[in-house]
C-alpha cells in the first residue's frame, strides 16, 4: 500500500476509534478512499478491530458492494434500477460481461476495464443506461454494447 493510502487508513482509524460493530463502516470509508479493499487494509482493519483476518475477509467477500480490486481506466457502470431493469438492464449487463471476458465486480488483467451494477442514477427516461468513464449511454441493448466500447479499446 502506498504512504498516502497508509495515512489515509490512520485517518479512518483514528475517526472510528472506540465504536462498536465498526467493521463495515470502516470497510465503506476505506473503499471511498482508495477505490477498493486491498489485502493489507483489511489485514490492518482486522488488526484495529481484535478480529480475525478471516472474519473481515468473509464480510468484505459477501456484501457485493465491496470491490476487492482497484477500478479499472475505464470503468463502466449498469444501471440495474428499477427502469433500467425492466427495459432490458439485465442483458446489457451481461453482454457487457461477455464483450470483456470479465464478471460484474471484477476488473480485466491488465486494468483496463471494470464493471459495477449500480442503483438508479436519475435518468431513468433514458433507460437502460449505461456510464462508461463518466459519459451515459442511453437506451442501450446488447446489440450496441460492441460499438460503446470502440473509443475505450482504442486508448489501449
Ligand atoms: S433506473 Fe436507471 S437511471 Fe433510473
Amino acid at each position: 500500500m502506498t504512504e498516502k493510502g497508509e495515512e489515509q487508513l490512520t485517518h479512518i482509524f483514528k475517526k472510528h476509534r472506540g465504536e462498536r460493530n465498526g467493521l463495515i463502516p470502516v470497510l465503506l470509508e476505506i473503499q471511498k478512499e482508495l477505490g477498493y479493499l486491498p489485502k493489507e487494509a483489511m489485514r490492518k482493519v482486522a488488526e484495529f478491530l481484535g478480529m480475525k483476518p478471516t472474519d473481515v475477509w468473509g464480510v468484505a467477500t459477501f456484501f457485493n458492494q465491496f470491490r476487492l480490486t482497484p477500478l479499472g481506466r475505464n470503468h463502466v457502470k449498469v444501471c440495474m434500477g428499477t427502469a433500467c431493469h425492466l427495459a432490458g438492464g439485465r442483458s446489457v449487463l451481461e453482454a457487457l460481461e461477455r464483450e470483456l471476458s470479465i464478471r460484474v465486480g471484477e476488473t480485466s488483467a491488465d486494468g483496463h476495464f471494470s464493471i459495477e451494477r449500480v442503483a438508479c442514477i436519475g435518468c431513468c427516461m433514458l433507460a437502460p443506461v449505461t456510464v462508461i468513464k463518466d459519459k451515459i449511454y442511453p437506451k442501450m441493448s446488447p446489440f450496441k454494447v460492441e460499438e460503446s466500447l470502440v473509443p475505450y479499446r482504442q486508448e489501449e
